[in-house]
Protein backbone atom coordinates (compact mmCIF):
# COMPACT_ATOMS: atom_id res chain seq x y z
CA UNK A 1 0.00 0.00 0.00
CA UNK A 2 1.24 3.61 -0.71
CA UNK A 3 1.05 5.57 2.07
CA UNK A 4 1.91 9.42 0.61
CA UNK A 5 1.96 12.21 3.21
CA UNK A 6 0.71 15.33 1.92
CA UNK A 7 0.23 19.31 4.31
CA UNK A 8 -2.25 21.02 1.83
CA UNK A 9 -5.60 22.36 2.96
CA UNK A 10 -7.95 19.24 2.97
CA UNK A 11 -10.70 20.61 1.09
CA UNK A 12 -8.25 20.54 -2.37
CA UNK A 13 -7.44 17.32 -1.78
CA UNK A 14 -8.25 14.83 -4.33
CA UNK A 15 -9.63 11.66 -3.88
CA UNK A 16 -11.77 9.01 -3.73
CA UNK A 17 -12.67 9.08 0.21
CA UNK A 18 -11.70 11.68 2.94
CA UNK A 19 -11.54 10.07 6.28
CA UNK A 20 -12.10 12.88 9.20
CA UNK A 21 -12.14 11.97 12.78
CA UNK A 22 -14.85 13.63 14.74
CA UNK A 23 -15.21 14.48 18.80
CA UNK A 24 -17.98 14.19 20.88
CA UNK A 25 -17.43 17.90 22.33
CA UNK A 26 -15.61 20.69 21.75
CA UNK A 27 -14.57 22.30 18.32
CA UNK A 28 -13.52 20.60 15.13
CA UNK A 29 -10.12 19.39 14.77
CA UNK A 30 -8.30 21.72 12.31
CA UNK A 31 -8.35 19.34 9.10
CA UNK A 32 -12.16 18.90 9.90
CA UNK A 33 -12.62 21.97 10.48
CA UNK A 34 -11.03 23.48 6.67
CA UNK A 35 -13.37 20.99 5.43
CA UNK A 36 -16.46 22.32 7.08
CA UNK A 37 -15.25 25.50 5.74
CA UNK A 38 -15.26 25.25 2.75
CA UNK A 39 -18.53 22.78 2.49
CA UNK A 40 -21.20 25.11 3.47
CA UNK A 41 -20.54 23.78 7.04
CA UNK A 42 -21.58 20.11 6.22
CA UNK A 43 -20.09 18.68 8.95
CA UNK A 44 -21.01 20.75 11.18
CA UNK A 45 -24.74 20.81 10.32
CA UNK A 46 -24.81 16.85 10.20
CA UNK A 47 -23.91 17.24 14.52
CA UNK A 48 -26.09 20.17 14.98
CA UNK A 49 -29.62 18.00 13.40
CA UNK A 50 -28.16 14.94 15.21
CA UNK A 51 -27.63 13.07 12.01
CA UNK A 52 -24.09 12.00 13.15
CA UNK A 53 -23.49 10.88 16.71
CA UNK A 54 -19.68 10.78 17.09
CA UNK A 55 -19.67 8.11 19.67
CA UNK A 56 -16.21 6.14 19.64
CA UNK A 57 -16.23 4.01 16.67
CA UNK A 58 -19.47 5.25 15.17
CA UNK A 59 -18.94 5.90 11.57
CA UNK A 60 -20.80 7.58 8.66
CA UNK A 61 -20.59 8.25 4.80
CA UNK A 62 -20.95 11.00 3.00
CA UNK A 63 -21.36 9.83 -0.38
CA UNK A 64 -21.17 13.53 -2.04
CA UNK A 65 -19.03 16.38 -0.79
CA UNK A 66 -20.01 19.61 -2.19
CA UNK A 67 -17.22 22.16 -2.30
CA UNK A 68 -14.74 19.67 -1.77
CA UNK A 69 -11.88 17.75 -3.55
CA UNK A 70 -12.87 14.81 -2.34
CA UNK A 71 -15.86 12.58 -3.35
CA UNK A 72 -16.55 11.44 -0.31
CA UNK A 73 -16.53 11.98 3.29
CA UNK A 74 -16.02 9.23 5.92
CA UNK A 75 -16.81 10.56 9.31
CA UNK A 76 -15.74 8.82 12.16
CA UNK A 77 -16.56 9.27 15.63
CA UNK A 78 -13.97 9.31 18.55
CA UNK A 79 -16.16 9.88 21.60
CA UNK A 80 -15.39 12.77 24.00
CA UNK A 81 -11.94 14.04 23.84
CA UNK A 82 -11.05 13.88 27.43
CA UNK A 83 -11.40 9.81 27.31
CA UNK A 84 -9.07 9.89 24.08
CA UNK A 85 -6.04 7.60 24.05
CA UNK A 86 -4.16 5.11 22.29
CA UNK A 87 -7.06 2.49 22.77
CA UNK A 88 -9.55 4.82 21.55
CA UNK A 89 -7.54 5.89 18.72
CA UNK A 90 -7.18 2.74 16.93
CA UNK A 91 -10.80 1.62 18.15
CA UNK A 92 -11.82 4.71 15.53
CA UNK A 93 -9.28 3.39 13.02
CA UNK A 94 -9.98 0.43 12.78
CA UNK A 95 -14.07 1.08 12.46
CA UNK A 96 -12.92 2.96 9.92
CA UNK A 97 -10.93 1.38 7.66
CA UNK A 98 -13.66 -1.99 8.57
CA UNK A 99 -16.24 0.69 6.67
CA UNK A 100 -13.24 1.27 3.61
CA UNK A 101 -12.64 -1.91 2.58
CA UNK A 102 -15.91 -2.79 1.75
CA UNK A 103 -16.14 0.57 -0.60
CA UNK A 104 -15.15 0.39 -4.03
CA UNK A 105 -12.38 2.75 -3.16
CA UNK A 106 -8.74 2.62 -4.53
CA UNK A 107 -7.33 5.65 -2.93
CA UNK A 108 -8.52 7.43 0.59
CA UNK A 109 -6.81 10.15 2.59
CA UNK A 110 -6.77 10.38 6.37
CA UNK A 111 -6.52 13.05 9.03
CA UNK A 112 -6.04 11.24 11.87
CA UNK A 113 -2.39 12.65 12.40
CA UNK A 114 -4.94 15.61 14.06
CA UNK A 115 -6.07 13.57 16.75
CA UNK A 116 -4.46 14.71 20.21
CA UNK A 117 -3.65 11.59 21.99
CA UNK A 118 -1.51 12.11 25.21
CA UNK A 119 2.24 12.68 24.11
CA UNK A 120 2.06 10.69 20.75
CA UNK A 121 3.76 12.30 17.96
CA UNK A 122 2.78 12.78 14.73
CA UNK A 123 5.44 9.41 13.73
CA UNK A 124 3.43 7.24 16.22
CA UNK A 125 -0.34 8.30 14.92
CA UNK A 126 0.86 7.65 11.17
CA UNK A 127 2.18 4.01 12.37
CA UNK A 128 -0.97 3.24 13.77
CA UNK A 129 -2.94 4.70 11.28
CA UNK A 130 -0.98 2.53 8.23
CA UNK A 131 -1.25 -0.69 10.71
CA UNK A 132 -4.75 -0.46 11.01
CA UNK A 133 -5.39 0.15 7.16
CA UNK A 134 -3.21 -3.29 6.46
CA UNK A 135 -5.03 -5.19 9.14
CA UNK A 136 -8.07 -4.26 7.83
CA UNK A 137 -7.17 -5.28 4.29
CA UNK A 138 -5.99 -8.26 5.48
CA UNK A 139 -7.47 -11.74 3.95
CA UNK A 140 -7.43 -15.14 4.50
CA UNK A 141 -9.33 -16.72 1.63
CA UNK A 142 -7.08 -19.47 -0.05
CA UNK A 143 -9.18 -22.40 0.80
CA UNK A 144 -12.74 -20.36 -0.33
CA UNK A 145 -13.64 -22.17 -3.48
CA UNK A 146 -15.45 -18.21 -4.19
CA UNK A 147 -13.66 -15.47 -2.20
CA UNK A 148 -16.02 -12.88 -1.14
CA UNK A 149 -14.06 -9.55 -3.58
CA UNK A 150 -10.47 -8.60 -2.14
CA UNK A 151 -10.23 -4.90 -0.62
CA UNK A 152 -9.37 -2.64 -3.37
CA UNK A 153 -7.23 0.08 -1.23
CA UNK A 154 -4.24 0.55 -2.55
CA UNK A 155 -3.28 4.34 -1.65
CA UNK A 156 -3.76 5.75 1.55
CA UNK A 157 -2.75 9.63 1.76
CA UNK A 158 -1.62 11.11 5.08
CA UNK A 159 -2.98 14.82 5.76
CA UNK A 160 -0.67 16.81 8.19
CA UNK A 161 -1.66 20.44 9.25
CA UNK A 162 2.31 21.35 9.57
CA UNK A 163 4.98 21.01 7.01
CA UNK A 164 7.62 20.35 9.63
CA UNK A 165 5.48 17.31 10.73
CA UNK A 166 5.60 15.82 7.14
CA UNK A 167 9.42 13.37 7.38
CA UNK A 168 7.78 12.19 11.22
CA UNK A 169 4.40 11.37 9.16
CA UNK A 170 6.81 9.34 6.74
CA UNK A 171 8.47 7.60 8.98
CA UNK A 172 5.59 6.55 11.28
CA UNK A 173 4.23 5.58 8.09
CA UNK A 174 7.14 3.28 6.64
CA UNK A 175 7.35 1.90 10.26
CA UNK A 176 3.53 0.95 10.34
CA UNK A 177 3.53 0.16 6.67
CA UNK A 178 6.02 -2.99 7.33
CA UNK A 179 4.42 -3.37 10.51
CA UNK A 180 1.72 -4.18 8.56
CA UNK A 181 3.17 -6.85 6.48
CA UNK A 182 4.83 -8.95 8.77
CA UNK A 183 1.62 -9.14 10.90
CA UNK A 184 0.07 -10.13 8.22
CA UNK A 185 2.35 -13.01 7.35
CA UNK A 186 1.80 -13.95 10.93
CA UNK A 187 -1.80 -14.41 10.72
CA UNK A 188 -1.30 -16.44 7.56
CA UNK A 189 0.98 -18.91 8.77
CA UNK A 190 -1.10 -18.67 12.39
CA UNK A 191 -4.33 -19.73 10.21
CA UNK A 192 -3.05 -22.14 7.74
CA UNK A 193 -3.95 -25.66 9.05
CA UNK A 194 -1.90 -28.29 10.40
CA UNK A 195 -2.23 -30.62 7.18
CA UNK A 196 -0.36 -27.51 5.48
CA UNK A 197 1.66 -25.82 7.83
CA UNK A 198 4.16 -28.44 9.04
CA UNK A 199 7.85 -28.19 10.41
CA UNK A 200 8.71 -28.70 6.88
CA UNK A 201 6.51 -26.19 5.98
CA UNK A 202 8.02 -23.23 8.41
CA UNK A 203 11.38 -24.51 7.28
CA UNK A 204 10.38 -23.83 3.36
CA UNK A 205 8.87 -20.12 4.85
CA UNK A 206 12.60 -19.38 5.83
CA UNK A 207 14.59 -20.32 2.74
CA UNK A 208 11.58 -18.33 0.50
CA UNK A 209 12.39 -15.36 3.26
CA UNK A 210 15.82 -15.57 2.46
CA UNK A 211 15.34 -15.96 -1.08
CA UNK A 212 13.68 -12.68 -1.74
CA UNK A 213 15.96 -10.70 -0.45
CA UNK A 214 19.81 -9.79 -1.57
CA UNK A 215 21.58 -11.74 0.66
CA UNK A 216 20.90 -10.54 4.16
CA UNK A 217 18.97 -13.30 5.90
CA UNK A 218 21.64 -16.51 6.29
CA UNK A 219 19.18 -19.32 6.79
CA UNK A 220 20.48 -22.63 8.07
CA UNK A 221 17.77 -25.56 8.27
CA UNK A 222 18.50 -28.43 11.13
CA UNK A 223 16.63 -31.84 10.10
CA UNK A 224 16.08 -34.62 12.69
CA UNK A 225 19.53 -36.09 11.92
CA UNK A 226 21.49 -32.82 12.70
CA UNK A 227 19.18 -32.61 16.17
CA UNK A 228 20.10 -35.82 16.65
CA UNK A 229 23.73 -35.65 16.42
CA UNK A 230 23.54 -32.17 17.89
CA UNK A 231 21.70 -34.13 21.56
CA UNK A 232 18.28 -31.90 21.10
CA UNK A 233 16.72 -34.30 22.38
CA UNK A 234 13.90 -32.47 24.04
CA UNK A 235 12.83 -30.77 20.53
CA UNK A 236 12.94 -34.35 18.80
CA UNK A 237 10.71 -35.82 21.93
CA UNK A 238 8.29 -34.03 21.05
CA UNK A 239 7.90 -34.96 17.35
CA UNK A 240 8.61 -38.59 17.89
CA UNK A 241 5.04 -39.97 17.66
CA UNK A 242 4.79 -37.38 14.69
CA UNK A 243 5.17 -38.66 10.70
CA UNK A 244 5.93 -34.85 10.89
CA UNK A 245 10.14 -34.70 11.23
CA UNK A 246 10.74 -31.86 13.35
CA UNK A 247 13.09 -28.91 12.42
CA UNK A 248 14.97 -26.31 13.84
CA UNK A 249 15.14 -23.10 11.60
CA UNK A 250 17.40 -20.52 11.98
CA UNK A 251 17.43 -17.22 10.26
CA UNK A 252 20.26 -15.05 10.49
CA UNK A 253 20.07 -10.69 9.54
CA UNK A 254 23.36 -8.74 9.83
CA UNK A 255 22.38 -5.24 9.99
CA UNK A 256 25.48 -3.96 12.08
CA UNK A 257 28.45 -2.73 10.52
CA UNK A 258 30.19 -4.99 12.69
CA UNK A 259 29.17 -8.34 11.58
CA UNK A 260 30.39 -10.07 14.94
CA UNK A 261 28.26 -7.36 16.76
CA UNK A 262 26.53 -9.29 19.39
CA UNK A 263 23.33 -10.57 18.04
CA UNK A 264 19.40 -10.19 19.57
CA UNK A 265 17.82 -13.54 18.98
CA UNK A 266 14.14 -14.53 18.99
CA UNK A 267 12.74 -17.62 19.16
CA UNK A 268 9.43 -19.27 18.67
CA UNK A 269 7.82 -21.56 19.60
CA UNK A 270 6.53 -23.76 16.36
CA UNK A 271 4.36 -26.54 17.57
CA UNK A 272 2.53 -27.00 13.92
CA UNK A 273 -0.45 -28.72 15.96
CA UNK A 274 -0.69 -29.57 19.22
CA UNK A 275 -2.67 -32.44 20.24
CA UNK A 276 -1.71 -33.31 23.37
CA UNK A 277 0.19 -36.12 22.77
CA UNK A 278 0.00 -39.22 25.15
CA UNK A 279 -1.65 -37.11 27.61
CA UNK A 280 -4.58 -35.99 24.63
CA UNK A 281 -6.58 -33.29 25.14
CA UNK A 282 -10.07 -33.06 25.22
CA UNK A 283 -11.76 -32.92 21.94
CA UNK A 284 -13.63 -29.41 22.48
CA UNK A 285 -11.59 -26.33 20.41
CA UNK A 286 -9.12 -28.84 19.68
CA UNK A 287 -8.46 -27.40 15.83
CA UNK A 288 -7.67 -24.19 17.66
CA UNK A 289 -4.58 -26.08 18.20
CA UNK A 290 -2.80 -25.43 14.73
CA UNK A 291 -2.33 -22.15 16.44
CA UNK A 292 0.46 -23.66 18.64
CA UNK A 293 3.04 -22.05 16.09
CA UNK A 294 1.95 -18.71 16.89
CA UNK A 295 5.28 -17.53 18.36
CA UNK A 296 7.21 -19.02 15.29
CA UNK A 297 4.84 -17.24 13.25
CA UNK A 298 5.84 -13.87 14.85
CA UNK A 299 9.10 -14.50 14.69
CA UNK A 300 9.12 -14.71 10.81
CA UNK A 301 6.33 -11.49 10.73
CA UNK A 302 9.18 -9.72 13.01
CA UNK A 303 11.87 -10.85 10.52
CA UNK A 304 10.22 -9.88 7.49
CA UNK A 305 9.39 -6.26 8.98
CA UNK A 306 12.94 -6.15 9.91
CA UNK A 307 14.31 -6.88 5.93
CA UNK A 308 11.74 -3.95 5.13
CA UNK A 309 13.24 -1.67 7.82
CA UNK A 310 17.08 -3.11 7.87
CA UNK A 311 17.70 -1.42 11.31
CA UNK A 312 21.22 -1.50 11.65
CA UNK A 313 21.91 -4.28 14.40
CA UNK A 314 22.14 -8.09 14.08
CA UNK A 315 19.30 -9.88 14.40
CA UNK A 316 18.92 -14.13 15.09
CA UNK A 317 14.98 -15.46 14.31
CA UNK A 318 15.37 -19.31 15.34
CA UNK A 319 12.22 -21.60 15.07
CA UNK A 320 11.80 -24.81 17.37
CA UNK A 321 9.06 -26.57 15.40
CA UNK A 322 7.58 -30.09 15.83
CA UNK A 323 4.23 -31.81 16.01
CA UNK A 324 2.73 -33.18 19.05
CA UNK A 325 0.82 -36.24 18.44
CA UNK A 326 0.09 -39.44 20.17
CA UNK A 327 1.55 -42.87 18.80
CA UNK A 328 2.92 -46.02 19.68
CA UNK A 329 6.54 -44.30 19.71
CA UNK A 330 5.25 -40.95 21.16
CA UNK A 331 7.47 -39.88 24.28
CA UNK A 332 5.09 -40.88 27.20
CA UNK A 333 4.66 -39.10 31.00
CA UNK A 334 7.24 -41.16 33.49
CA UNK A 335 10.03 -40.83 30.48
CA UNK A 336 13.09 -39.21 31.02
CA UNK A 337 14.63 -37.66 28.41
CA UNK A 338 18.58 -35.82 28.58
CA UNK A 339 17.98 -32.28 26.79
CA UNK A 340 20.82 -30.64 24.78
CA UNK A 341 22.08 -28.53 27.87
CA UNK A 342 22.89 -31.83 29.50
CA UNK A 343 20.26 -32.04 31.96
CA UNK A 344 17.83 -35.07 32.63
CA UNK A 345 14.15 -33.96 32.51
CA UNK A 346 10.85 -36.12 33.81
CA UNK A 347 8.13 -35.70 31.28
CA UNK A 348 5.36 -35.65 33.21
CA UNK A 349 2.56 -34.39 30.92
CA UNK A 350 3.06 -35.40 26.88
CA UNK A 351 0.87 -31.88 26.78
CA UNK A 352 4.10 -29.21 28.14
CA UNK A 353 5.40 -30.02 25.05
CA UNK A 354 6.12 -26.50 24.18
CA UNK A 355 8.99 -25.69 26.70
CA UNK A 356 10.91 -29.32 25.40
CA UNK A 357 11.08 -28.09 22.38
CA UNK A 358 12.04 -24.63 23.36
CA UNK A 359 14.84 -25.40 26.14
CA UNK A 360 17.25 -27.01 23.19
CA UNK A 361 16.69 -24.16 21.05
CA UNK A 362 17.56 -22.09 23.63
CA UNK A 363 20.66 -23.77 24.27
CA UNK A 364 21.84 -24.04 20.63
CA UNK A 365 21.55 -20.22 20.73
CA UNK A 366 24.28 -20.03 22.93
CA UNK A 367 26.50 -19.94 20.42
CA UNK A 368 25.80 -16.41 19.25
CA UNK A 369 26.87 -15.05 22.41
CA UNK A 370 23.46 -13.13 21.99
CA UNK A 371 23.11 -9.36 23.36
CA UNK A 372 19.42 -10.17 24.32
CA UNK A 373 17.08 -12.82 23.90
CA UNK A 374 13.14 -13.09 23.53
CA UNK A 375 11.17 -16.28 23.29
CA UNK A 376 7.82 -16.20 22.23
CA UNK A 377 5.59 -19.06 22.36
CA UNK A 378 1.92 -19.87 22.91
CA UNK A 379 2.89 -22.03 26.29
CA UNK A 380 0.23 -22.12 28.83
CA UNK A 381 -3.76 -22.10 29.10
CA UNK A 382 -2.65 -20.44 32.56
CA UNK A 383 -1.79 -17.66 31.02
CA UNK A 384 -5.34 -16.91 29.41
CA UNK A 385 -6.35 -17.56 32.89
CA UNK A 386 -4.29 -14.88 34.64
CA UNK A 387 -4.07 -12.26 31.68
CA UNK A 388 -7.48 -13.30 29.26
CA UNK A 389 -6.79 -12.12 26.14
CA UNK A 390 -5.26 -8.45 26.07
CA UNK A 391 -2.12 -9.07 27.88
CA UNK A 392 0.75 -11.31 26.97
CA UNK A 393 2.33 -12.72 29.67
CA UNK A 394 6.40 -11.50 30.30
CA UNK A 395 8.65 -13.31 32.56
CA UNK A 396 12.72 -12.20 32.27
CA UNK A 397 16.06 -12.86 34.11
CA UNK A 398 16.93 -9.57 34.11
CA UNK A 399 15.03 -6.85 35.15
CA UNK A 400 15.98 -4.41 32.28
CA UNK A 401 15.21 -6.29 29.57
CA UNK A 402 11.71 -6.47 30.62
CA UNK A 403 11.54 -3.29 31.07
CA UNK A 404 12.29 -2.31 27.60
CA UNK A 405 10.11 -5.12 26.43
CA UNK A 406 7.49 -3.51 28.64
CA UNK A 407 8.12 -0.40 26.90
CA UNK A 408 8.42 -1.02 23.43
CA UNK A 409 4.78 -3.00 24.00
CA UNK A 410 3.27 0.54 25.48
CA UNK A 411 4.59 1.70 22.44
CA UNK A 412 3.90 -0.44 19.43
CA UNK A 413 0.22 -0.86 21.78
CA UNK A 414 0.75 -4.33 22.17
CA UNK A 415 1.04 -4.93 25.46
CA UNK A 416 2.76 -7.27 28.05
CA UNK A 417 2.46 -7.35 31.68
CA UNK A 418 5.02 -8.50 33.67
CA UNK A 419 4.69 -11.55 35.90
CA UNK A 420 7.48 -12.93 38.84
CA UNK A 421 10.58 -15.17 38.36
CA UNK A 422 11.54 -15.64 41.97
CA UNK A 423 13.08 -18.61 43.14
CA UNK A 424 10.67 -19.28 45.05
CA UNK A 425 8.45 -20.98 42.57
CA UNK A 426 11.70 -23.11 40.97
CA UNK A 427 11.50 -25.76 43.57
CA UNK A 428 7.68 -27.32 42.01
CA UNK A 429 10.07 -28.02 39.18
CA UNK A 430 11.86 -30.88 41.61
CA UNK A 431 11.55 -34.78 40.65
CA UNK A 432 12.39 -37.64 42.29
CA UNK A 433 13.69 -39.21 39.18
CA UNK A 434 15.69 -36.85 36.87
CA UNK A 435 17.61 -33.50 37.09
CA UNK A 436 13.93 -31.69 36.79
CA UNK A 437 10.48 -32.13 36.05
CA UNK A 438 9.40 -30.09 33.01
CA UNK A 439 6.02 -29.15 35.10
CA UNK A 440 5.43 -27.58 38.27
CA UNK A 441 1.66 -28.66 39.06
CA UNK A 442 -1.44 -26.29 38.82
CA UNK A 443 -0.50 -23.32 41.17
CA UNK A 444 1.03 -20.10 38.85
CA UNK A 445 1.30 -22.25 35.68
CA UNK A 446 2.67 -19.83 33.46
CA UNK A 447 5.40 -18.85 35.86
CA UNK A 448 6.69 -22.41 36.79
CA UNK A 449 6.69 -22.95 32.74
CA UNK A 450 9.47 -20.12 32.65
CA UNK A 451 11.17 -21.35 35.32
CA UNK A 452 11.48 -24.24 33.61
CA UNK A 453 12.75 -22.02 30.54
CA UNK A 454 14.63 -20.00 33.04
CA UNK A 455 17.37 -23.55 33.63
CA UNK A 456 18.23 -23.90 29.90
CA UNK A 457 18.37 -19.66 29.29
CA UNK A 458 21.11 -18.62 31.96
CA UNK A 459 23.61 -17.51 29.58
CA UNK A 460 22.53 -14.06 28.42
CA UNK A 461 19.75 -11.65 29.29
CA UNK A 462 16.72 -13.61 28.21
CA UNK A 463 12.95 -13.17 28.52
CA UNK A 464 9.71 -14.98 27.39
CA UNK A 465 6.50 -13.71 26.21
CA UNK A 466 3.14 -16.03 26.69
CA UNK A 467 1.36 -15.30 24.14
CA UNK A 468 -1.25 -18.19 24.41
CA UNK A 469 -3.97 -15.13 25.45
CA UNK A 470 -2.80 -12.62 22.27
CA UNK A 471 -1.86 -15.00 19.63
CA UNK A 472 -5.63 -15.49 18.40
CA UNK A 473 -9.23 -15.11 18.68
CA UNK A 474 -11.81 -17.47 19.26
CA UNK A 475 -15.78 -18.08 18.16
CA UNK A 476 -16.82 -16.31 15.40
CA UNK A 477 -13.74 -13.88 14.80
CA UNK A 478 -11.54 -16.98 15.12
CA UNK A 479 -8.16 -16.35 13.72
CA UNK A 480 -4.67 -15.39 14.33
CA UNK A 481 -4.12 -11.65 15.81
CA UNK A 482 -0.16 -10.90 14.22
CA UNK A 483 0.57 -10.30 18.05
CA UNK A 484 3.30 -9.55 19.06
CA UNK A 485 5.14 -8.37 15.96
CA UNK A 486 3.92 -4.96 16.79
CA UNK A 487 6.19 -5.34 20.13
CA UNK A 488 9.26 -6.93 18.81
CA UNK A 489 9.55 -4.46 15.76
CA UNK A 490 9.40 -1.90 18.84
CA UNK A 491 11.87 -3.69 20.63
CA UNK A 492 14.70 -4.30 17.83
CA UNK A 493 14.18 -0.43 16.50
CA UNK A 494 14.51 0.90 19.96
CA UNK A 495 17.97 -1.31 20.40
CA UNK A 496 19.10 0.18 16.57
CA UNK A 497 18.20 3.52 18.49
CA UNK A 498 20.22 2.86 21.72
CA UNK A 499 22.91 1.30 19.56
CA UNK A 500 23.24 4.52 17.88
CA UNK A 501 23.71 6.63 21.13
CA UNK A 502 26.67 4.44 22.28
CA UNK A 503 28.55 2.93 19.39
CA UNK A 504 31.86 4.78 19.14
CA UNK A 505 31.22 7.95 16.96
CA UNK A 506 33.41 7.41 14.02
CA UNK A 507 35.71 10.55 13.31
N1 LIG B 1 -0.19 -25.06 23.65
C1 LIG B 1 -0.59 -25.32 24.98
C2 LIG B 1 -0.96 -24.05 25.74
C3 LIG B 1 -2.26 -23.41 25.34
C4 LIG B 1 -3.44 -23.92 25.83
C5 LIG B 1 -2.27 -22.30 24.55
C6 LIG B 1 -4.63 -23.31 25.47
C7 LIG B 1 -3.46 -21.70 24.21
C8 LIG B 1 -4.64 -22.21 24.66
C9 LIG B 1 0.53 -25.99 25.73
O1 LIG B 1 1.34 -26.84 25.00
C10 LIG B 1 -0.10 -26.80 26.81
O2 LIG B 1 -0.80 -27.70 26.48
N2 LIG B 1 0.17 -26.45 28.05
C11 LIG B 1 -0.40 -27.13 29.16
C12 LIG B 1 0.68 -27.28 30.21
C13 LIG B 1 0.29 -28.20 31.33
C14 LIG B 1 0.21 -29.62 30.83
C15 LIG B 1 1.32 -28.08 32.42
C16 LIG B 1 -1.54 -26.28 29.69
O3 LIG B 1 -1.45 -25.06 29.71
O4 LIG B 1 -2.57 -26.87 30.08
MN1 LIG C 1 0.52 -28.78 24.85
ZN1 LIG D 1 1.46 -26.42 23.00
Amino acid sequence: MESPVINVNPAKVETACMIVPVFKDGDLLPAADKLDDASERLIGQLLDRGDFEPSLGNVQLIPFAPGLGAERLLLVGLGERAKCGEGQLIKALDAAFATIVKLPLDDVAATFTDVPVGERDTAWKARVTLEAAHRACYRFDDFKSQPAPAPRLKSLTLLVSDQDETPQAELGARIGSAVGEGVSLTRTLGNLPGNVCTPRYLAEQAQKLAADTDGTLDVEILDEDALKALGANALLSVGQGSEEPSRLIIMQYRGAEDPDEAPHVLVGKGITFDSGGISLKPGAGMDEMKFDMCGAASVFGTMKTVLALKPKINIIGVVASAENMPDGRAIKPGDIVKTLKGLNVEILNTDAEGRMALCDALSYIERFKPASVVDIATLTGAAIIALGHHASGLLSNDDDLALDLLDAGENAWDRAWHLPLWDEYQSQLDSNFADLAHIGGRPAGTITAACFLSRFADAYPWAHLDIAGTAWSSGEKKGASGRPVGLLTQYLLDRETEANETRPSVE
